[in-house]
């Protein structure tokens, strides 16, 4: 519970007063659309439609740690010495910081400008003058602070304060604004999300810090499309994007494992090929343990539903565990299919055929369900020399390199393990 001094209680109605008619408009009109300043960094263009919008407000959120620092610094570079003028605000680092990530990431002859700062009154005025940049990051929002307000910076009402200043200088100035906020395993509420409507886009970085991938997902955009995901390693020389995100994540792959199997998935307009794995072991424990990375969890339930109802599988003595290879988090529906093929292929301790990809949805029932565009699937699967392809039928796709393998109930990927048991169940009932 946060207190909120001050605020005064709703009126009844509006007061007495006459209002002035709002202007009306026709649809069509000679608008034109937004224009685009690109980065140059692909992956990030992508995944903000096409570039950064002037007059605009960006939030990229994301664990500390996770690169956002170093991803705004290398954008800024680019943008600086294409010839914009570029602003980076640090309130978490001193300006030597800054200085020596940037010359880390050889960027240090970019004409970017830095600051340390954590007032938004001096930010503002600063920015409002007649040197005003073009694109200016505010590393991170939690650290700033109005100070007409008293609440501690990063508490939700200087972080909505300090927010809706730069966002209204955005709009005012025509520049584009830049903020970097902290996602907080326990304060999430102070964090990202109580900007996500105020700004025009938002970005998300996700991967585990472990891990040299980082995906940057963007989950709002009025100026373009969301759900596109852009594909980043992490190295010394600072984050480098990945063209082809389905090389990478099949790259450690071993063939011919059970418990494996290769989706062919879609994020946002591009095809991705990745791994899922499975583990399926008898628990020591009284409730078995179900743990799920990269895919949700009752999701996980319903598929292992679905197997032991209508494929009579016997997994409720079983700990299940699934992995989502690389670190992306999956999202389709369009990958049941491949799911419930890692957990069988772990129960039986078979693999999947050599060179086969998988995708489709499983309704309750067991039933297969056709899913968007396979052909795009289909044809990234054949680029990176699949053989096989397990799909829905039904697939009225043009001709593929590929042999495909149609299952229109879930049971019949079951039988193609051959797994003891099963067979003499489903007879019974
Ligand atoms: N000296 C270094 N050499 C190589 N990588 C580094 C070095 N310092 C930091 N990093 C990488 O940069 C990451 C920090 O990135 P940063 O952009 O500061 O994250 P954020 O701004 O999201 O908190 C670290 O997790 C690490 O992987
Ligand atoms: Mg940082």
């Amino acid at each position: 519970m946060v207190e909120e001094a001050g605020t005064k209680v709703v009126p009844r109605g509006l007061s007495r007063g006459k209002g002035r008619r709002i202007e009306y408009a026709a649809l069509k009109g000679d608008t034109k659309p937004a224009p685009r300043t690109a980065t140059g960094i692909g992956e990030l263009d992508r995944v903000c439609g096409g570039g950064f919008v002037p007059g605009s407000a960006l939030l990229v959120g994301g664990d500390p740690g996770i690169g956002k620092s170093t991803l705004l610094l290398q954008a800024v570079a680019v943008l600086a010495k294409q010839g914009l003028a570029c602003d980076y605000i640090s309130g978490e680092e001193s300006v030597d910081q800054v200085r020596l990530r940037a010359d880390r990431l050889g960027l240090a002859d970019a004409p970017v400008r830095v600051a340390a700062a954590t007032d938004v009154r001096d930010i503002i005025a600063s920015l409002d003058g007649k040197n005003a940049p073009d694109v200016v990051v505010i590393d991170s929002i939690q650290t700033m602070f109005v100070d007409n307000l008293d609440s501690a910076p990063g508490s939700v009402g200087q972080v909505r304060g300090s927010a809706q200043e730069l966002i209204r200088l955005a709009k005012r100035r025509g520049l584009t604004v830049i903020l970097v906020g902290h996602v907080t395993k326990e304060g999430m509420i102070a964090g990202p999300r109580v900007l996500e409507h105020m700004v025009d886009t938002v970005l998300y970085f996700e991967g585990e810090r472990g891990h040299q991938f980082r995906i940057l997902r963007a989950v709002k955009n009025r100026f373009g499309p969301t759900d596109e995901i852009g594909v980043f390693e992490m190295t010394d020389a600072g984050l480098m994007e990945v063209p082809n995100p389905s090389a990478l994540f099949l790259a450690d792959r071993k063939g011919s494992v059970s418990g494996a199997a290769v989706f062919a998935g879609i994020e946002g307009t591009r095809p991705v090929l990745v791994e899922i794995q499975a583990l399926v072991a008898p628990t020591s424990l009284g409730t078995p343990r179900r743990a799920v990375v990269g895919w949700d969890s009752s999701r996980l339930a319903m598929v292992l539903a679905v197997l032991e109802a209508r494929c009579n599988l016997r997994l409720a003595g079983r700990d299940v565990y699934l992995n989502v290879a690389g670190g992306l988090r999956i999202n389709e529906p369009a990958a049941d299919l491949a799911v419930a093929a890692a957990l069988v292929s772990a129960y039986a301790d078979a693999p999947m055929p050599d060179e086969t990809v998988i995708f489709g949805e499983i309704g309750l029932s067991g039933e297969i369900r056709a899913v968007a565009q396979s052909d795009i699937r289909l044809k990234e699967a054949a680029k990176l020399g699949f053989a096989q392809a397990f799909a829905p039928a039904g697939l009225r796709t043009r001709r593929h390199a590929l042999k495909i393998t149609e299952f229109s109930h879930l049971s019949e990927l079951v039988d193609r393990f051959e797994i003891e048991g099963s067979k003499e169940l489903t007879a019974e009932t």
